[in-house]
Parts: structure tokens; sequence; C-alpha cells
């Protein structure tokens, strides 16, 4: 069990655009487990590996009933429009409404170097988009309207 600490903005790996994982070797491995372990242990609904300082291409997601890690992940289709709040662990106690697409197709790789790809929509499509923008230094402040304290 690891809980990492969650690097908060501003800070420069946030910005980073994140390297693709070559091999998926033991501290790969390590680095899937306390990411899932962070993840429930802050409640969140997804995770990217720059908010603990890996600046690799990792993401880890659980809208409430699934939860998904993938490596290298791409978005291969998206279409449609969907708008919502939004917060981040890396931006605590802001959040804003963000418009993302409202069904994508996501492609990745799982620990065991197999090539995945889920189908979404609504909250795990969001997330999908969310964790994917961290990979590439987008935080959802820079896309987001009404940003304030406060959910709803
Ligand atoms: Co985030």
């Amino acid at each position: 069990m690891g809980v990492y600490q969650i690097i908060e903005e501003p800070d420069e790996v946030l910005r980073a655009k994140a390297l693709p994982v070559n091999n998926i070797n033991a501290g790969v491995i390590r680095v899937l487990d306390n990411m899932r372990d962070t993840l429930y242990a802050f409640d969140g609904v997804g995770l990217a590996a720059p908010q603990i300082g890996v600046s690799k291409r990792i993401i880890v997601v659980d809208p409430g009933d699934q939860y998904i890690e993938l490596i290298n992940p791409e978005i291969i289709e998206a279409d449609g429009e969907q708008v919502g709040r939004e917060g981040c662990l890396s931006v605590p106690n802001l959040w804003g409404t963000v418009k993302r697409a409202n069904r994508v197709v996501v492609r990745g790789l799982n620990r065991e170097a197999e090539p995945v790809e889920y189908e979404a929509t609504e909250l795990l499509a969001r997330a999908f988009q969310h964790e994917i923008d961290h990979l590439d230094g987008v935080l959802f402040i820079d896309k987001a309207s009404d940003l304030r304290r406060g959910k709803d």
C-alpha cells in the first residue's frame, strides 16, 4: 500500500508533456499500484501520473463502478458534447464548468502490456478526457468557465 502526496498547481510537472512508457517494468507496476491506492485514499474519480510527480503517460480512473488503468492512453474517437462541473485533486477546492465530448473511445495498454480499448460516455468519458489532458500538461482550469469554490 502506498499513497502518494498529490502535486498541486502551480508546479511545472503538472505543465510538462509526459513521456510515453516504453517498458512496463516493476517500477511502472509499482506506480500503478500506488496510483490506485492514492486514487481511493483521496476519493478521486481519476488520477494521472504527473499528479504524483511522475511525468509518464499513465492514468487510472474509477467513475464509481469500474476501475481502469491505462498506459500510453490515446483518444481515438470523440463525439457529442457534455457540459458539467469538474474538479481536480491538484487544484483543491476549485470547481468549474467544462465542455467535453460526450463519447470517447480510448486505446492504451494494460499492466500486462496488452492493448485495450474502452468506449465511454458521460462521467467515464469526462474522466478519460480530464486525465489524458494531464498528460499533455493541461488542467481543467484552462478550459473551465464559472470557476469557483463549491461543486455546484
Ligand atoms: Co485532475
